[in-house]
Parts: structure tokens; sequence; C-alpha cells
């Protein structure tokens, strides 16, 4: 079901200092910094030739980044990001099998306009994961 890796998303304590790394040190394509108000974050997209890599910044405290943030002050991957071609029958088949959606379980728009859905990290290997609908 799901499809290609759209991205691997990694919480960092300054996105400056995370966009040079990527962009100096590991010789990506980064983007410039984009603010995203309603998801309480900052990011830059490294873009790479199979994948993106997405590096975030809480906005303020109340970020739903800030206390991962806290719990892992060097910085730390957050989440993957799995395509589907139907969200909602991906959400169907997720919770036909026992799989545990966080939030009210309804697709949202994500940093990239399209509807999305993040499962709870116990049921998927420890690992926070984002399905985003392409
Ligand atoms: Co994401």
């Amino acid at each position: 079901m799901i499809g290609r890796l759209n991205h691997v998303a990694i919480v960092v304590p300054d996105l400056a200092a995370g966009a040079a790394c990527y962009r100096d040190t590991l010789g990506a394509k980064v983007s410039a910094p984009r603010s995203f108000p309603e998801h309480g974050v900052r990011v830059v997209f490294v873009e790479l030739p199979n994948t993106k890599i997405e590096l975030l910044e809480p906005l303020d405290e109340n970020s739903p980044v800030a206390g991962f943030l806290a719990n892992n002050p060097a910085g730390a991957m957050h989440h993957v990001c799995y395509e589907v071609d139907d969200i909602i029958a991906a959400r169907e088949r997720m919770v036909k099998q026992g799989a545990r959606l966080l939030g009210d379980g309804e697709p949202k728009t994500g940093a990239h306009g399209k509807p999305v859905l993040f499962l709870h990290p116990k049921d998927f290997c420890g690992t926070l994961v984002e399905l985003e609908q392409v």
C-alpha cells in the first residue's frame, strides 16, 4: 500500500545551522526557510535525488515539536513520510489492522499542501509515520 519515501523529518535546535550542515558539509540543495504557523514549525527542504529531508525548528514553545526537542536537545529524527494514493482507503486499512492514528484521525493539509495523517509510533516500530496522499 505505501509507496515512495516522500521525506524524512529531522527536528533541529537551530535551523540555520542545520541548513548549513546539509548545504555546506553534505553538499545538498537546501531551500530557503519557510514558516508554517499552522503547524508551529519553520522548515528547510533538502532535495535529494530520490527523496527529501525536512529540517524542522519549533516556532515557539507551543509548537508540536517543542517537547520533542526538549527531549532531544541536539536534534533527532522525528518522522518518516510515505506516499499513498488514497489516504482514506489507507486509513481504513490502518484502523482495521488496529493501528492508532494521532489527533482526530481526519487528514490535515501538510507542508506540501496535500492531505496527511500521522500514525502512532508505538504501532510502527517506534517511529512516527506520516502518510501523504500524492
Ligand atoms: Co512530514
